[in-house]
Protein backbone atom coordinates (compact mmCIF):
# COMPACT_ATOMS: atom_id res chain seq x y z
CA UNK A 1 0.00 0.00 0.00
CA UNK A 2 1.42 3.40 -0.69
CA UNK A 3 1.79 5.63 2.08
CA UNK A 4 1.13 9.45 1.69
CA UNK A 5 4.28 11.41 2.01
CA UNK A 6 3.04 14.05 4.42
CA UNK A 7 0.71 14.71 6.83
CA UNK A 8 -0.98 17.61 8.51
CA UNK A 9 0.37 18.60 11.77
CA UNK A 10 -1.53 20.92 14.30
CA UNK A 11 0.82 23.85 15.26
CA UNK A 12 -0.39 24.49 18.59
CA UNK A 13 -0.84 20.54 19.87
CA UNK A 14 1.55 18.79 17.30
CA UNK A 15 -1.85 16.15 16.93
CA UNK A 16 -1.28 14.55 13.25
CA UNK A 17 -3.64 14.12 10.56
CA UNK A 18 -3.55 12.15 7.16
CA UNK A 19 -5.83 14.68 5.45
CA UNK A 20 -6.44 18.76 6.12
CA UNK A 21 -9.02 19.86 8.55
CA UNK A 22 -10.18 23.05 9.54
CA UNK A 23 -10.36 22.18 12.62
CA UNK A 24 -7.51 20.05 14.73
CA UNK A 25 -9.44 17.37 15.66
CA UNK A 26 -7.72 17.09 18.96
CA UNK A 27 -7.37 20.80 20.27
CA UNK A 28 -10.57 21.74 18.18
CA UNK A 29 -8.26 24.91 17.55
CA UNK A 30 -9.13 26.78 13.83
CA UNK A 31 -6.43 26.72 11.00
CA UNK A 32 -3.67 25.24 12.58
CA UNK A 33 -3.39 21.99 10.33
CA UNK A 34 -0.32 22.08 8.13
CA UNK A 35 1.32 20.45 5.54
CA UNK A 36 4.56 18.65 7.08
CA UNK A 37 6.81 15.70 5.40
CA UNK A 38 6.25 12.03 6.79
CA UNK A 39 8.50 11.11 8.88
CA UNK A 40 10.83 8.40 7.43
CA UNK A 41 12.90 5.75 9.25
CA UNK A 42 16.22 7.19 7.44
CA UNK A 43 15.43 10.74 8.14
CA UNK A 44 16.27 9.76 12.01
CA UNK A 45 18.68 12.50 13.28
CA UNK A 46 22.02 12.13 14.97
CA UNK A 47 23.25 14.18 17.34
CA UNK A 48 26.38 16.85 17.33
CA UNK A 49 29.65 14.65 17.90
CA UNK A 50 27.80 11.55 17.12
CA UNK A 51 30.58 10.29 14.35
CA UNK A 52 30.91 6.56 14.56
CA UNK A 53 27.55 4.61 12.53
CA UNK A 54 27.31 1.95 15.45
CA UNK A 55 24.03 2.19 17.32
CA UNK A 56 24.39 0.26 20.49
CA UNK A 57 24.93 2.16 23.83
CA UNK A 58 28.19 3.06 24.68
CA UNK A 59 29.89 4.01 27.92
CA UNK A 60 30.29 7.71 28.14
CA UNK A 61 34.15 7.43 29.82
CA UNK A 62 35.73 5.74 26.55
CA UNK A 63 34.14 8.34 24.21
CA UNK A 64 36.87 10.09 22.82
CA UNK A 65 36.64 13.42 24.69
CA UNK A 66 35.22 16.22 22.14
CA UNK A 67 37.53 19.12 22.14
CA UNK A 68 36.47 20.73 19.06
CA UNK A 69 37.37 23.86 18.79
CA UNK A 70 35.03 26.33 18.60
CA UNK A 71 34.45 29.28 15.90
CA UNK A 72 34.98 32.57 17.84
CA UNK A 73 32.86 35.00 15.96
CA UNK A 74 34.75 37.65 17.28
CA UNK A 75 31.69 40.13 18.53
CA UNK A 76 33.12 39.28 22.25
CA UNK A 77 29.80 39.61 23.87
CA UNK A 78 28.38 36.81 21.33
CA UNK A 79 31.00 34.80 21.84
CA UNK A 80 30.22 35.10 25.77
CA UNK A 81 26.81 33.92 24.73
CA UNK A 82 27.31 30.94 22.69
CA UNK A 83 29.61 29.90 25.58
CA UNK A 84 33.27 30.67 23.71
CA UNK A 85 32.23 30.69 20.29
CA UNK A 86 30.17 28.81 17.90
CA UNK A 87 30.36 24.58 17.88
CA UNK A 88 31.09 23.45 14.23
CA UNK A 89 28.11 21.28 13.21
CA UNK A 90 25.50 23.09 15.58
CA UNK A 91 22.77 25.19 14.98
CA UNK A 92 22.01 28.55 16.54
CA UNK A 93 18.93 30.18 16.06
CA UNK A 94 19.04 33.85 16.43
CA UNK A 95 15.38 35.25 16.68
CA UNK A 96 13.74 39.15 17.05
CA UNK A 97 11.55 41.24 15.70
CA UNK A 98 12.32 42.41 12.60
CA UNK A 99 14.50 45.97 11.78
CA UNK A 100 16.05 44.95 15.36
CA UNK A 101 19.58 44.36 13.56
CA UNK A 102 19.85 40.60 13.00
CA UNK A 103 20.75 40.77 9.97
CA UNK A 104 23.58 43.18 11.12
CA UNK A 105 24.89 41.18 13.65
CA UNK A 106 24.89 38.14 11.70
CA UNK A 107 27.01 40.21 8.92
CA UNK A 108 29.05 41.77 11.29
CA UNK A 109 29.94 38.26 12.65
CA UNK A 110 30.51 36.64 9.15
CA UNK A 111 32.67 39.46 8.09
CA UNK A 112 34.94 39.21 11.60
CA UNK A 113 34.87 35.15 10.70
CA UNK A 114 35.94 35.87 7.50
CA UNK A 115 38.66 38.17 8.14
CA UNK A 116 40.17 35.93 10.24
CA UNK A 117 40.39 32.91 7.69
CA UNK A 118 37.06 31.18 8.28
CA UNK A 119 35.30 29.81 4.86
CA UNK A 120 31.81 31.43 5.35
CA UNK A 121 28.23 31.73 3.50
CA UNK A 122 25.65 33.73 3.37
CA UNK A 123 22.24 32.63 2.47
CA UNK A 124 19.75 35.04 1.94
CA UNK A 125 15.95 34.86 0.97
CA UNK A 126 14.85 37.97 2.13
CA UNK A 127 17.35 40.79 0.41
CA UNK A 128 19.07 40.82 -2.51
CA UNK A 129 23.12 40.44 -3.19
CA UNK A 130 23.14 44.03 -3.90
CA UNK A 131 21.32 45.36 -1.26
CA UNK A 132 23.11 42.68 1.08
CA UNK A 133 25.96 44.70 -0.11
CA UNK A 134 24.73 48.11 0.87
CA UNK A 135 24.89 47.26 4.44
CA UNK A 136 28.15 45.04 4.64
CA UNK A 137 29.79 48.83 3.40
CA UNK A 138 28.25 50.45 5.63
CA UNK A 139 29.41 48.01 8.37
CA UNK A 140 33.11 47.55 6.79
CA UNK A 141 33.76 51.54 7.34
CA UNK A 142 32.33 51.26 11.18
CA UNK A 143 32.96 47.76 13.20
CA UNK A 144 33.11 44.65 11.11
CA UNK A 145 36.25 44.43 8.68
CA UNK A 146 35.82 41.79 6.01
CA UNK A 147 31.56 42.42 5.33
CA UNK A 148 32.50 42.45 1.78
CA UNK A 149 34.44 39.49 1.70
CA UNK A 150 31.56 37.29 2.21
CA UNK A 151 30.39 34.95 -0.26
CA UNK A 152 26.22 35.50 -0.98
CA UNK A 153 23.42 33.29 -2.07
CA UNK A 154 20.22 35.28 -2.43
CA UNK A 155 17.85 32.07 -3.01
CA UNK A 156 14.52 30.70 -1.40
CA UNK A 157 14.74 26.61 -2.72
CA UNK A 158 15.55 24.52 -0.11
CA UNK A 159 17.39 22.15 -2.43
CA UNK A 160 19.59 24.78 -3.78
CA UNK A 161 20.61 26.06 -0.58
CA UNK A 162 21.72 22.23 0.65
CA UNK A 163 23.48 21.85 -3.15
CA UNK A 164 25.40 25.01 -2.30
CA UNK A 165 26.18 24.09 1.29
CA UNK A 166 27.48 20.70 0.34
CA UNK A 167 29.61 21.51 -2.39
CA UNK A 168 31.06 24.29 -0.63
CA UNK A 169 31.35 23.46 2.80
CA UNK A 170 31.87 26.61 4.62
CA UNK A 171 33.18 26.69 8.27
CA UNK A 172 29.75 28.81 9.28
CA UNK A 173 26.46 29.44 7.40
CA UNK A 174 23.50 31.54 7.64
CA UNK A 175 20.46 31.47 6.63
CA UNK A 176 18.60 35.00 6.60
CA UNK A 177 15.34 34.30 7.28
CA UNK A 178 14.15 30.17 7.89
CA UNK A 179 10.87 31.61 6.98
CA UNK A 180 11.59 32.80 3.56
CA UNK A 181 13.04 29.13 2.64
CA UNK A 182 10.45 26.74 1.34
CA UNK A 183 11.23 23.03 0.40
CA UNK A 184 9.38 22.37 -2.82
CA UNK A 185 7.79 19.14 -1.94
CA UNK A 186 5.55 20.84 0.43
CA UNK A 187 2.39 22.34 -0.62
CA UNK A 188 2.64 25.25 2.13
CA UNK A 189 3.54 28.61 1.69
CA UNK A 190 7.16 29.35 3.23
CA UNK A 191 6.96 30.39 6.73
CA UNK A 192 4.30 28.04 7.74
CA UNK A 193 5.07 25.76 10.55
CA UNK A 194 5.49 22.34 8.25
CA UNK A 195 7.59 24.62 5.78
CA UNK A 196 9.85 26.00 8.58
CA UNK A 197 10.11 22.81 11.15
CA UNK A 198 11.27 21.00 7.46
CA UNK A 199 13.71 23.41 6.50
CA UNK A 200 15.56 23.35 9.69
CA UNK A 201 15.62 19.88 10.00
CA UNK A 202 16.92 19.24 6.55
CA UNK A 203 19.84 21.67 7.33
CA UNK A 204 20.74 20.58 10.50
CA UNK A 205 21.03 17.05 9.12
CA UNK A 206 23.73 19.17 6.18
CA UNK A 207 25.45 20.90 8.64
CA UNK A 208 26.45 17.75 11.14
CA UNK A 209 27.62 15.78 7.81
CA UNK A 210 29.24 18.67 6.84
CA UNK A 211 30.66 20.07 9.68
CA UNK A 212 29.26 23.49 9.03
CA UNK A 213 28.06 25.69 11.64
CA UNK A 214 24.80 27.21 10.42
CA UNK A 215 22.64 30.38 12.00
CA UNK A 216 19.36 30.34 11.53
CA UNK A 217 17.77 33.85 11.34
CA UNK A 218 13.65 33.62 12.52
CA UNK A 219 11.61 36.42 13.11
CA UNK A 220 9.53 36.78 15.79
CA UNK A 221 5.61 36.18 15.72
CA UNK A 222 3.08 38.34 16.71
CA UNK A 223 2.90 36.44 19.81
CA UNK A 224 6.73 36.57 20.46
CA UNK A 225 7.32 33.25 20.14
CA UNK A 226 10.06 32.24 17.85
CA UNK A 227 8.69 30.97 14.21
CA UNK A 228 5.81 29.27 15.20
CA UNK A 229 4.82 28.01 18.50
CA UNK A 230 8.43 27.02 19.35
CA UNK A 231 8.67 24.34 16.90
CA UNK A 232 12.21 25.13 16.12
CA UNK A 233 13.59 25.98 20.11
CA UNK A 234 13.44 22.38 20.90
CA UNK A 235 15.16 21.29 17.49
CA UNK A 236 18.47 23.37 17.41
CA UNK A 237 20.98 23.64 19.85
CA UNK A 238 21.14 27.38 20.43
CA UNK A 239 18.32 30.01 20.87
CA UNK A 240 19.14 33.81 20.94
CA UNK A 241 16.45 36.33 21.59
CA UNK A 242 17.63 39.85 20.02
CA UNK A 243 15.33 42.40 21.66
CA UNK A 244 15.02 46.14 22.15
CA UNK A 245 12.96 48.47 20.60
CA UNK A 246 13.32 49.92 16.76
CA UNK A 247 13.27 53.27 17.60
CA UNK A 248 15.67 53.46 20.46
CA UNK A 249 19.58 52.54 20.21
CA UNK A 250 19.94 49.74 23.01
CA UNK A 251 19.33 45.97 22.30
CA UNK A 252 20.01 43.19 24.38
CA UNK A 253 20.97 39.70 22.66
CA UNK A 254 20.03 37.14 25.18
CA UNK A 255 20.59 33.02 25.33
CA UNK A 256 17.38 31.21 25.97
CA UNK A 257 18.99 27.73 25.50
CA UNK A 258 22.09 26.52 24.90
CA UNK A 259 23.70 22.96 24.55
CA UNK A 260 27.48 24.16 25.03
CA UNK A 261 27.02 26.68 27.64
CA UNK A 262 25.18 28.86 30.17
CA UNK A 263 21.65 30.01 29.59
CA UNK A 264 19.96 33.54 30.79
CA UNK A 265 23.37 35.68 30.23
CA UNK A 266 22.58 38.85 28.11
CA UNK A 267 25.03 41.27 26.26
CA UNK A 268 23.76 44.82 25.76
CA UNK A 269 24.53 46.46 22.11
CA UNK A 270 23.87 49.59 20.76
CA UNK A 271 23.46 50.95 17.00
CA UNK A 272 25.07 52.92 16.06
CA UNK A 273 26.21 53.85 12.16
CA UNK A 274 28.48 51.77 11.41
CA UNK A 275 26.61 48.68 13.13
CA UNK A 276 26.22 47.34 16.59
CA UNK A 277 28.57 48.40 19.12
CA UNK A 278 29.35 46.25 22.40
CA UNK A 279 28.00 48.25 25.59
CA UNK A 280 30.19 46.88 28.46
CA UNK A 281 29.19 49.56 30.82
CA UNK A 282 26.02 49.25 30.35
CA UNK A 283 24.85 50.00 34.49
CA UNK A 284 26.82 53.19 33.86
CA UNK A 285 25.04 54.34 31.15
CA UNK A 286 21.65 53.73 32.61
CA UNK A 287 22.89 55.22 35.66
CA UNK A 288 23.61 58.83 34.58
CA UNK A 289 20.77 58.63 32.34
CA UNK A 290 18.47 58.27 34.68
CA UNK A 291 15.95 61.01 35.20
CA UNK A 292 15.36 61.18 39.11
CA UNK A 293 12.11 63.04 38.44
CA UNK A 294 8.97 61.38 39.82
CA UNK A 295 7.94 58.13 38.83
CA UNK A 296 11.86 57.13 38.24
CA UNK A 297 13.91 54.39 40.30
CA UNK A 298 16.86 52.40 39.06
CA UNK A 299 16.95 48.71 39.60
CA UNK A 300 19.30 46.52 40.55
CA UNK A 301 18.04 43.49 38.13
CA UNK A 302 20.10 39.88 37.77
CA UNK A 303 20.95 39.36 34.06
CA UNK A 304 21.32 35.54 33.77
CA UNK A 305 24.73 36.04 36.01
CA UNK A 306 25.16 39.47 35.56
CA UNK A 307 24.13 42.10 37.70
CA UNK A 308 22.43 45.07 35.32
CA UNK A 309 21.27 48.70 36.68
CA UNK A 310 18.45 49.86 34.44
CA UNK A 311 16.09 52.65 35.30
CA UNK A 312 12.21 52.17 35.79
CA UNK A 313 10.04 54.88 35.23
CA UNK A 314 5.92 55.11 35.69
CA UNK A 315 3.30 57.67 34.78
CA UNK A 316 0.01 57.64 36.39
CA UNK A 317 -2.35 59.92 35.05
CA UNK A 318 -6.12 60.28 35.43
CA UNK A 319 -8.27 58.11 33.37
CA UNK A 320 -11.76 58.25 31.89
CA UNK A 321 -11.56 54.65 30.28
CA UNK A 322 -13.12 52.08 32.09
CA UNK A 323 -11.55 49.98 32.96
CA UNK A 324 -8.05 52.04 32.82
CA UNK A 325 -5.31 51.40 31.20
CA UNK A 326 -2.38 49.55 32.15
CA UNK A 327 0.74 49.34 29.55
CA UNK A 328 4.18 48.20 30.39
CA UNK A 329 7.11 47.57 28.44
CA UNK A 330 10.28 45.96 29.40
CA UNK A 331 8.18 44.33 32.44
CA UNK A 332 5.67 41.54 32.98
CA UNK A 333 1.92 42.83 32.41
CA UNK A 334 0.88 40.13 34.93
CA UNK A 335 3.74 41.31 37.61
CA UNK A 336 2.64 45.34 36.97
CA UNK A 337 -1.16 43.81 37.51
CA UNK A 338 0.07 41.80 40.95
CA UNK A 339 1.65 45.27 42.15
CA UNK A 340 -0.63 47.60 41.58
CA UNK A 341 -3.30 45.44 43.66
CA UNK A 342 -0.81 45.09 46.58
CA UNK A 343 0.21 48.54 46.16
CA UNK A 344 -3.86 49.57 46.98
CA UNK A 345 -4.45 46.87 49.08
CA UNK A 346 -1.31 47.12 51.52
CA UNK A 347 0.35 49.93 50.90
CA UNK A 348 -2.81 52.41 49.92
CA UNK A 349 -1.51 53.59 46.92
CA UNK A 350 -4.35 53.34 44.93
CA UNK A 351 -4.72 53.66 40.95
CA UNK A 352 -8.20 52.45 40.09
CA UNK A 353 -9.40 55.52 38.27
CA UNK A 354 -5.62 56.04 36.95
CA UNK A 355 -3.86 54.70 33.29
CA UNK A 356 -1.00 53.21 34.83
CA UNK A 357 2.31 53.03 31.95
CA UNK A 358 5.20 51.41 33.17
CA UNK A 359 8.63 51.14 31.47
CA UNK A 360 12.32 49.94 31.71
CA UNK A 361 14.46 52.29 29.66
CA UNK A 362 16.45 51.72 27.11
CA UNK A 363 14.25 48.88 25.80
CA UNK A 364 16.28 46.31 28.16
CA UNK A 365 13.53 43.89 29.65
CA UNK A 366 13.43 42.65 33.19
CA UNK A 367 11.65 39.26 33.55
CA UNK A 368 12.44 38.81 37.28
CA UNK A 369 10.13 38.58 40.33
CA UNK A 370 12.91 40.88 41.67
CA UNK A 371 11.16 44.24 39.64
CA UNK A 372 8.66 44.52 41.56
CA UNK A 373 9.94 46.32 44.31
CA UNK A 374 11.29 48.86 41.82
CA UNK A 375 7.70 49.07 40.07
CA UNK A 376 5.83 49.72 43.06
CA UNK A 377 8.15 52.60 43.69
CA UNK A 378 8.20 53.99 40.82
CA UNK A 379 4.13 53.98 40.98
CA UNK A 380 3.87 55.11 43.89
CA UNK A 381 6.78 58.31 43.23
CA UNK A 382 4.44 58.94 40.29
CA UNK A 383 1.06 58.93 42.02
CA UNK A 384 2.47 61.28 44.52
CA UNK A 385 4.22 63.38 42.17
CA UNK A 386 6.94 63.34 44.25
CA UNK A 387 10.53 62.18 43.35
CA UNK A 388 12.32 59.24 45.07
CA UNK A 389 15.85 61.32 45.77
CA UNK A 390 16.59 64.62 46.67
CA UNK A 391 17.66 67.18 44.09
CA UNK A 392 21.07 66.75 43.11
CA UNK A 393 21.94 63.28 45.13
CA UNK A 394 22.12 60.44 42.86
CA UNK A 395 19.38 58.24 41.96
CA UNK A 396 17.41 55.66 44.95
CA UNK A 397 17.83 51.91 43.91
CA UNK A 398 15.59 48.85 44.76
CA UNK A 399 15.21 45.46 44.42
CA UNK A 400 12.83 42.71 45.76
CA UNK A 401 9.81 40.54 45.55
CA UNK A 402 6.55 41.45 46.88
CA UNK A 403 4.39 38.83 48.14
CA UNK A 404 0.59 38.87 48.05
CA UNK A 405 0.05 40.01 51.91
CA UNK A 406 2.27 42.96 50.94
CA UNK A 407 5.58 42.24 52.57
CA UNK A 408 8.95 41.75 50.64
CA UNK A 409 10.98 39.07 50.24
CA UNK A 410 14.20 38.42 48.93
CA UNK A 411 15.69 37.25 45.43
CA UNK A 412 18.23 35.33 44.27
CA UNK A 413 22.24 37.15 44.35
CA UNK A 414 20.97 40.39 46.78
CA UNK A 415 24.66 40.84 47.32
CA UNK A 416 25.76 41.39 43.99
CA UNK A 417 23.26 43.39 43.48
CA UNK A 418 24.20 45.56 46.25
CA UNK A 419 27.69 45.69 44.93
CA UNK A 420 26.57 46.82 41.63
CA UNK A 421 24.89 49.37 43.11
CA UNK A 422 27.62 51.01 45.70
CA UNK A 423 30.12 50.17 42.56
CA UNK A 424 28.54 53.23 40.85
CA UNK A 425 27.84 55.34 43.81
CA UNK A 426 24.22 54.72 44.96
CA UNK A 427 23.77 54.84 48.73
CA UNK A 428 20.45 55.10 49.20
CA UNK A 429 19.22 50.83 48.45
CA UNK A 430 15.50 49.67 49.55
CA UNK A 431 16.10 45.71 49.94
CA UNK A 432 14.39 43.40 51.50
CA UNK A 433 17.40 42.76 53.67
CA UNK A 434 16.79 46.45 55.06
CA UNK A 435 13.13 46.37 54.74
CA UNK A 436 10.28 44.33 55.70
CA UNK A 437 7.00 45.17 54.21
CA UNK A 438 5.80 47.85 50.89
CA UNK A 439 4.30 49.75 53.62
CA UNK A 440 7.35 50.80 55.37
CA UNK A 441 9.56 50.72 51.53
CA UNK A 442 7.09 53.64 50.66
CA UNK A 443 7.68 55.14 53.95
CA UNK A 444 11.19 55.69 53.31
CA UNK A 445 12.05 58.12 50.51
CA UNK A 446 8.03 59.76 52.00
CA UNK A 447 6.05 58.33 49.53
CA UNK A 448 2.95 56.29 51.30
CA UNK A 449 -0.23 57.00 51.44
CA UNK A 450 -0.27 58.78 54.81
CA UNK A 451 2.55 61.33 53.22
CA UNK A 452 0.55 61.95 50.53
CA UNK A 453 -3.00 62.72 52.03
CA UNK A 454 -0.73 65.11 54.95
CA UNK A 455 0.55 66.76 51.56
CA UNK A 456 -2.87 66.75 49.96
CA UNK A 457 -4.08 68.61 53.37
CA UNK A 458 -1.62 70.98 53.89
P1 LIG B 1 18.62 44.86 10.10
O1 LIG B 1 19.86 44.17 10.50
O2 LIG B 1 18.27 44.86 8.65
O3 LIG B 1 17.37 44.28 10.94
P2 LIG B 1 16.68 42.83 10.86
O4 LIG B 1 17.54 41.93 10.05
O5 LIG B 1 16.57 42.38 12.30
O6 LIG B 1 15.32 43.01 10.28
O7 LIG B 1 18.80 46.39 10.60
C1 LIG B 1 17.80 47.12 11.18
C2 LIG B 1 18.08 48.58 11.32
O8 LIG B 1 19.40 48.90 11.73
C3 LIG B 1 17.82 49.34 10.05
O9 LIG B 1 16.67 50.13 10.25
C4 LIG B 1 19.01 50.22 9.85
C5 LIG B 1 19.78 50.13 11.13
N1 LIG B 1 21.23 50.16 10.96
C6 LIG B 1 21.99 51.11 11.64
O10 LIG B 1 21.47 51.94 12.39
N2 LIG B 1 23.37 51.10 11.50
C7 LIG B 1 23.99 50.20 10.69
O11 LIG B 1 25.22 50.22 10.58
C8 LIG B 1 23.18 49.24 9.98
C9 LIG B 1 23.82 48.25 9.06
C10 LIG B 1 21.82 49.25 10.14
MG1 LIG C 1 17.08 41.04 8.20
Amino acid sequence: MARSASVFVCSSCAHQEAKWHGQCPQCEEWNTLAEERAPTRAASRRPVGARSAASGPVVLRELASDSTPRLATGITELDRLLGGGIVPGSMVLLGGAPGIGKSTLITMALGLMAASGRSTLYVSGEESAAQIRLRAERLEAGAAPGALDVPVLAETDLDSVLAVIEGERPDVCVVDSVQTLACADLSGAAGTVGQVREVASRLIEVAKRTDTAIMLVGHVTKEGSLAGPRVLEHLVDCVLQFDGERERTYRTLRAIKNRFGATNDVGVFEMRDGGLVEVLDASERFVSEATRAPGSVVLAAMEGSRPLLVEVQALVSPSEMVPPRRLCSGVDRNRLALVLAVLARHAGVSTGSADVFVNVVGGVRVDEPGADLAIALAVASAASGTALSAPGAKPLCAFGEIGLTGELRSVAHHLRREQEAEKFGLTELITPQRVGTLREALKLPNIGSEAVSARNAA
